[in-house]
């Protein structure tokens, strides 16, 4: 009842780690893999290790947090032996990022054969300079990036886009005719901002981060939406799901599945199977037989 395939990507349930959150160690994958996930994505690497910023790198906000971790990563060579040690009981997806159409090529040959699918990230809002900071917000680039790792991989390519964009609609549509095989939407909003009340000073060692958690549901809700209405990839729907009821939205605005994130930092790797149970009970009440039926009945 809960089976989803995403571009060959065969899923139990339609649910997936989010990229960044819990992701960085084969430990810490397989563990989220064996508490009810439908597949996993890694944390963000790159070429060369990157210490990212220093604390405090997230803050909590009115309705989830803001962070600015700046991709710290060991890079690939390093992420590789992690890849290795995954157990592989639900896919595997890697996330990457670059600063250029060959630095991403690079990556993606090194960890292709490692994994279910690529996630690209192009659109970190908090990346420093020379790691895709503005390749998201570009058409043409985003276009070549994707066109680029394409040539050389076996894998499907998913492209993660970011909000931050007058029109998210073009970037998705540039995501396509580079050959992507689905779009995940959307990386954290932002930036924003806290500052402290005693010292005067913005608390993030970086000021500014992407939001994430349920402040940021309704723009992910409608970025899906939108998407949805222009593409004819599959869509994996990100931004502020917290249960069941906020699955159920992201289907029926035209997400074939959704990734969780800052919910795991919450209620930790258990909120994947309430979830799930949530989701059954709701499909079963409502008559539904697969998550399919669900998927863009707000279009109607
Ligand atoms: C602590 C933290 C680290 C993140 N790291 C990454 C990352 O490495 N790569 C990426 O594409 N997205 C990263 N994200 C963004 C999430 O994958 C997700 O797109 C975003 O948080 C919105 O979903 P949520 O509200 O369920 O957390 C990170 C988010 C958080 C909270």
């Amino acid at each position: 009842m809960l089976e989803v395939e995403i571009c060959q990507i065969k899923m139990k349930n339609p649910t997936v780690l989010a990229a960044g959150v819990l992701g960085s160690t084969s430990a810490s994958l397989n563990l989220v893999s064996r508490s009810g996930a439908g597949a996993v994505v890694t944390k963000s690497f790159g070429l060369e290790p990157n210490k990212g910023y220093p604390n405090p790198t997230t803050v909590e906000v009115e309705g989830g947090i803001i962070n600015a971790i700046g991709l710290s990563n060991p890079g690939v060579d390093v992420f590789k032996e992690e890849l290795k040690k995954l157990e592989g009981n639900v896919p595997q997806i890697a996330s990457i990022y670059g600063s250029s159409p060959e630095e991403f090529s690079q990556i993606a040959s090194k960890v292709d054969h490692m994994v279910d699918a690529l996630e690209l990230n192009v659109s970190c809002p908090h990346a420093m300079e020379g790691c895709g900071a503005s390749i998201g917000q570009d058409p043409n680039l985003t276009t070549q990036i994707v066109k680029s790792v394409k040539k050389i991989v076996k894998s499907p390519v998913i492209v993660k886009l970011t909000p931050n964009v007058t029109d998210i609609v073009e970037i998705a549509i540039a995501a396509e005719s580079g050959g992507a095989d689905a779009i995940t939407l959307i990386n954290s909003l932002g930036p924003g901002m806290r500052i402290d009340l005693e010292t005067a000073n913005p608390i993030l060692s970086n000021r500014f981060g992407g939001m994430s958690g349920p402040a940021i549901k309704p723009v992910a809700l409608r970025c899906v939406y939108q998407v949805s209405q222009a593409v004819k990839l599959p869509i994996m729907g990100v931004g502020g799901i917290m249960n069941y009821r906020d699955v159920v939205e992201f289907l029926y605005a035209g997400a074939n599945c959704v990734q969780v994130g800052t919910a795991v930092m919450y209620h930790g790797m258990d909120v994947f199977r309430e979830i799930t149970s949530g989701l059954e009970k709701f499909m079963i009440r409502k008559g539904f037989h697969q998550v399919g039926e669900m998927v863009g009945l707000a279009h109607q």
